[in-house]
């Protein structure tokens, strides 16, 4: 906690549209809320925005899909802001494209972003979570783990990955006082999924029962609830939020 007796939450890929409005609700919900930045440019932007809009959030460098990296970052908020008491590994990548033309490029950037970095932050914070016997670590991970999506091999595959951690490690800590759990969002409004070539984009919202995209606050607002005192007994739980493409 910080000196005001605030809980610290360290949002990862904060400069990104899901990043951003976890940071927002977060904020608003009375987390001391700081984020990881990996591109300088972008961070500065943000930074400027987020002022003019009254949110005062401290941003981190870290390349969180290096294990040093995400370390020193880490030492770094603890020593200046306070221990980390909620991590949101919320980092991520797109590299689509079908296996046959996929590069090893492709595959190891999205591995190493979406997945590698679960266990690189993950694993700096939990000693101090275990000895104040207090921790909440919520995964972003996403539908297409769930089911899969034509053209994403590496990325469901991380995001497939990202269960099989929540479920293990939840059990691991479960008698500390730490939560593990999975947010697996569907589309979401966000400049990744736009990024998605229109006509195929179309047809994927064809398939929503919602028929339509959804927005990054619901997204946010289900991080916040899952960051909170009163959810200690939600643990090695997925949460879909797809607007019912994926139910099961
Ligand atoms: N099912 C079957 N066939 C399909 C298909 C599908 N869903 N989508 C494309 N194809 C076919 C095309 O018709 C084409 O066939 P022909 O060669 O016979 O014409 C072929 O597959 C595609 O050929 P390309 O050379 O274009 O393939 P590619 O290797 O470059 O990959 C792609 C294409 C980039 C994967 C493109 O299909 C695509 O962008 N798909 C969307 C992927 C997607 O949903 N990404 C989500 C990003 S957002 C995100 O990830 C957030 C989240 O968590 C939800």
């Amino acid at each position: 906690m910080d000196k005001q007796n605030k809980r610290i939450v360290l949002v990862t890929g904060a400069t990104g549209g899901l990043g951003t409005a976890m940071c927002k609700e977060l904020y608003k919900d009375g987390f001391h809320v700081v984020g990881n930045y990996h591109t300088k440019e972008k961070a500065d932007k943000w930074q400027k925005e987020m002022k003019e809009e009254g949110f005062d959030i401290q941003l981190f460098f870290g390349d969180v899909s290096n294990f040093e990296s995400a370390g020193e970052m880490i030492k770094k908020i603890e020593a200046e802001v306070g221990p980390v008491d909620t991590l949101v590994n919320n980092a991520g990548i797109t590299r689509d494209g079908r296996l046959l033309n996929m590069s090893k490029d492709d595959w190891n950037a999205v591995i190493n972003t979406n997945l590698n970095s679960v266990f690189n932050c993950t694993k700096h914070v939990l000693p101090g979570m275990v000895e104040r016997k207090f921790g909440r670590i919520i995964n972003i991970s996403s539908v297409n783990g769930q089911r899969g999506q034509f053209g994403q091999t590496n990325y469901s595959a991380a995001k497939a990955g990202m269960h099989g951690f929540t479920k293990s490690l939840a059990m691991e800590v479960a008698k500390l006082g730490i939560t593990v759990n999975t947010i697996s969002p569907g589309y979401i409004g966000t400049d990744m999924v736009m990024a998605v070539p229109e006509k195929i984009l179309t047809q994927i919202i064809a398939q929503v029962p919602l028929g339509r995209l959804g927005g990054t606050h619901e997204v946010a607002h289900l991080v916040s609830f899952l960051a909170s005192e009163e959810t200690s007994f939600i643990t090695g739980a997925n949460y879909s939020i797809n607007g019912g493409q994926h139910v099961y």
